[in-house]
């Protein structure tokens, strides 16, 4: 048995408690504040969750037997959740970076044979022990921002045996790495040169051979596609998802990043647990949404590097969509694994309230890949991943931007920062 955890006065704990479904509307502003908060910790499992003084009278007389930790008047949070990520890849793509600033646009650099393609080859090459120790230097990064569960797509391979070689370093890192790794098969990321013209070749050999495969090997939980002028069509993006469902894959989709392309409503009419992006989203794409419970997985960071528009994330948050948002760490178009960024962004760029953001990164994005009875919120009988961070309060947080204020984490009650 391992010693207890106690950590105690902090001067804001940030629960997230309560509540089963993804939060919508006010909910998304609930965060189930306690000041001079306290949390129990025994074996990686929050025990018991309280005031200092209430967890003091509880457990006070075994707290020579813990690991007392004082959080002194800062704030505590759950450990954050990245609910969509491209983690694992092979090479670097900072010279894209300098021909978009001169002017070429993502999709041009793409169709030119670069972008994802560029990835992809750089991911073709690699080795699995090459890819594991670079994907190990992103996970460790997206720790020391906070972040304790992320979720990772493959699709830089595009031909069966990449796809399974980026599958296999999460599923070696999931049980190496402190974060814990929800897999998503992405073989639709982009249609490899080798198919060009014949894109519904490719589809059946998705669905007939990378899909089955996958699932078998139980390698991945969702089935992603990108939905795009140019890329994959709603229709075709229909089939890959129907065919992931039918090998117990749930869906998920790129929907309208680029251009409106009905991905909002594709994702409404297929089930998808959330659709993401969706920066061009039209209006009736998030009613459907809304009406069908699509969790919207927003990506600020994304929109800000690619220069272009945020997601209308205050209109969706009102129009009853439940909101989470990530980092969509890739090496095109949001290198980044800062969490608390994207929560900044996520009030500066999209109107949301601090407090939104904070649901957003924890709760609401743990229900965007299956993670809700495990993670997100600081509730008894879920994972100790914990946070403690350098400022006074959940406002501050969003406040002082661009500055990672984390203090420590611990990992299902490991201290690893
Ligand atoms: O979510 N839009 C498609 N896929 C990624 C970008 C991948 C890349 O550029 O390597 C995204 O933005
Ligand atoms: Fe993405």
């Amino acid at each position: 048995m391992r010693r207890p955890l106690w950590i105690k006065h902090a001067a804001q704990l940030v629960t997230v408690a309560g509540g089963k479904g993804p939060r919508i509307g006010a909910e998304m502003s609930e965060l189930g504040l306690i000041e001079d908060g306290s949390v129990w910790v025994e074996n990686g499992e929050i025990k018991a969750v309280g005031t200092t003084a209430e967890l003091e009278a509880q457990f006070g007389e075994w707290a020579e037997d813990a690991d007392v930790y004082e959080a002194k008047g800062r704030l505590v949070t759950p450990g954050l959740i990245d609910p969509h990520t491209h983690f694992v890849y092979g090479g670097s793509r900072e010279k894209e970076f300098e021909m978009r600033l001169e002017g070429a646009s993502y999709m041009d650099i793409m169709n030119a044979g670069g972008g994802i393609h560029a990835t992809a080859r750089m991911t073709r090459k690699a080795t699995e022990e090459e890819l594991y120790r670079q994907a190990e230097r992103r996970l460790d990064s997206f720790l020391r921002h906070g972040v304790t569960t992320v979720e990772g797509k493959s699709g830089y391979g595009m031909e069966l045996q990449t796809e399974l070689k980026q599958l296999n370093v999460m599923k070696q890192l999931n049980e190496r790495h402190p974060v814990d790794i929800i897999p998503t098969f992405m073989g639709a990321h982009a249609v490899p040169p080798e198919f060009k013209g014949r894109e519904d070749d490719f589809v059946r050999l998705i669905i007939d051979e990378m899909i089955p495969a996958v699932a078998a090997d139980q390698l991945a939980v969702f089935n992603d596609v990108f939905c795009e002028v140019g890329v994959y069509t709603p229709e075709q993006s229909r089939r890959i998802l129907e065919a992931g469902k039918r090998h117990g894959l749930a869906p998920k989709i790129h929907a309208d990043e680029i251009e409106p392309y009905g991905g909002a409503e594709l994702a409404a009419e297929v089930g998808a647990v959330s659709a993401e992006h969706l920066l061009k989203a039209s209006v009736e794409g998030i009613r459907q949404m809304a009406a069908a419970g699509v969790i919207a997985c927003l990506l600020p960071a994304t929109a800000l590097y690619l220069r272009e528009e945020a997601a209308q994330g205050r209109e969706m948050i009102d129009a009853g969509v439940p909101v989470a948002i990530s980092t969509d760490c890739n090496p095109g178009s949001s290198p980044t694994t800062s969490m608390p960024l994207v929560m900044n962004l996520a009030c500066i760029s999209m109107r949301m309230t601090p407090a939104e953001a904070l649901v957003a990164a924890t709760i609401n994005a743990a229900h965007a890949i299956g993670m809700q009875d495990k993670a997100g919120s600081i509730e008894p009988g879920k994972q100790a991943d914990l946070v403690i961070w350098n400022v006074e309060n959940y406002q501050e947080l969003q406040y002082l931007f661009g500055i990672n204020h984390v203090g420590a984490v611990w990992k299902k009650g490991e201290k690893v920062i």
